[in-house]
């Protein structure tokens, strides 16, 4: 089949790649003139397993390209795919202007029937503002086409969003018109061979269902971190608590583990522009706002820590930051905790010392020209002349690190784990002092033994 598909970013990109190579034939439209060139050398401006290859593979086999021409992308595709960014506005609510100016190139250039496709993570009621702009820019033209305007949320994670879109866990298509939902099921069949994975719904609910899945996501998140800090007042180990709570199969163990709090593109904005929503109808969501609190006060955790550590004094201090991207496996550092910490850090007069296997550049093109940040190519480097060691983001390679050198490279030898990687009891037995999310070791009361140890010397 002929698809379009607008906006060649996580979503967009990988969209098309996986579409290309179940043998249809793809042209992607992005605004971006510099990211087309890339993507058309067969270069991916993103870091994303498996992703280049596949790129690569199918430009080669014209099944794929990219143009910056609208016009061409609406007189290719039968289908036209939305995936472009819908950031958060000022006051949170999503920002649809980029949805709603793909949906006026659509309206500007349409000749023939198409099928407007929203993959988008839009606000419900979105399909009928798409709906209305192709007709208003349809009419200034003076021409009629029939069209379609399909919810088809996207449910990727980063890091594994090849493998999500080619074995999807569902495929959730919002649509009034029967004959449209046979075409999608035709499109996607490739990719649900197995069994038939598609769930079929009118469009509103289609658009709440991937807010409804990103929120509970995140409300997991929040939940095991307020216990974490529940945790460590009352002196229990919240890794136990999670063992013990992830084996009941109601609760299970996805999306439990306690730490810094979380980041990425989607689960910020969404719980943000969920709420928002809700008061846009007058309902006040009490749980969805308790969860971006707590996620705000989760990312300023590691930094508190540290501070208290050092009772306050952290001008001159250089900490050593393992992980920047808001999670493995992406280079993606929008609204990384990372960030929260390096800032707060810096705002404190120290100093930053970091490694990540996949997104220094990333972090070195976001705060270019800092004199008080260090990228550095390997972990055990970021630990040279630094006062203490953070981990914020759990690569694979950080788990068994050699915690001897970790002890004699740091001047301090402390280490501040926004993860939870390791075992306190195994890492203490090197000298290293140890402080984890809610694992008994209040640094609270650190300040207070460090001073009291000092005055009996
Ligand atoms: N990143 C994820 O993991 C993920 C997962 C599921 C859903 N989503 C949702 O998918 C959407 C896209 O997210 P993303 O992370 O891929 O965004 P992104 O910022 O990585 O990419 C968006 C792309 O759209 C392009 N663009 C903007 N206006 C355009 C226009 N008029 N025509 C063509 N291209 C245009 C931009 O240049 C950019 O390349 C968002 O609504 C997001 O919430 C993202």
């Amino acid at each position: 089949m002929r698809l379009t598909i607008f906006g060649s970013g996580y979503v967009g990109l990988v969209t098309g790649a996986c579409f290309a190579e179940a043998g249809n034939n793809v042209l992607c439209v992005d605004i971006d003139q510099h990211k087309v060139d890339m993507l058309n050398s067969g270069k991916s401006p993103i870091f994303e397993p498996g992703l280049e290859a596949l790129l690569q593979k199918n430009l080669a086999a014209k099944r794929i390209s990219f143009t910056t021409d609208a016009a061409a992308g609406v007189k290719h595709g039968l289908f036209q795919f939305i995936a472009v960014g819908t950031p958060p506005d000022e006051d949170g609510s999503a920002d649809l202007k980029y949805v709603l100016a793909v949906a006026e190139s659509i309206g500007k250039e349409m000749q023939e029937y198409r099928i407007v496709v929203t993959k988008s993570t839009v606000p419900v009621g979105t399909a009928d503002k798409v709906r209305a702009k192709i007709e208003t820019t349809l009419s200034a033209r003076g021409a009629r086409f029939e069209f379609d305007v399909v919810s088809n949320p996207e449910f990727l994670k980063e890091g594994a969003a090849i493998g999500d879109f080619m074995k999807p866990d569902r495929i959730v298509v919002g649509t009034d018109n029967p004959r449209t939902g046979e075409l999608l099921k035709a499109l996607y069949d490739p990719f649900t061979r197995n069994h038939g994975r598609m769930i079929l719904m009118d469009v509103r609910s289609s658009e709440l269902t991937k807010y409804a899945a990103n929120a509970m996501l995140a409300t997991k998140i929040s939940f095991m971190n307020e216990l974490a800090n529940l945790a460590e007042r009352v002196g229990a180990d919240i890794e136990n608590v999670r063992l013990g709570i992830g084996s009941d199969p109601r609760i299970g163990y996805h999306f439990i583990y306690p730490g810094c709090g979380y980041g990425g593109s989607c689960f910020p904005k969404d719980v943000q522009a969920l709420a928002r929503s809700a008061s846009d109808y007058s309902f006040d969501a009490e749980v969805l706002k308790a969860v971006e609190s707590v996620n705000k006060r989760q990312k300023h955790l590691l930094f508190d820590k540290i501070s208290k550590y050092f009772d306050g004094k952290l001008a001159g201090k250089t900490i050593a930051l393992w992980g920047l991207a808001f999670k493995p496996n992406t280079d993606d550092m929008r609204e990384a905790p990372s960030r929260e910490l390096m800032e707060s850090l810096w705002a404190a007069g120290a100093n930053v010392r970091a490694y990540d296997p996949v997104a220094s550049h990333e972090t070195g093109r976001i705060y270019s020209g800092r004199k008080d940040l260090v990228l550095v190519e390997h972990a055990l480097d970021a630990l040279t002349g630094a006062d203490a060691l953070a981990i914020v983001t759990e690569w694979q390679e950080f788990r068994s690190p050699d915690f001897e050198q970790i002890k004699s490279t740091l001047r301090e030898p402390v280490i501040f784990d926004g993860r939870n990687l390791y075992d306190p009891a195994f890492v203490k037995q090197f000298g290293l002092s140890y402080y984890a999310i809610g694992r008994g070791d209040s640094v609270a009361a650190r300040p207070v033994e460090r001073r009291r140890r000092a005055s009996d010397r």
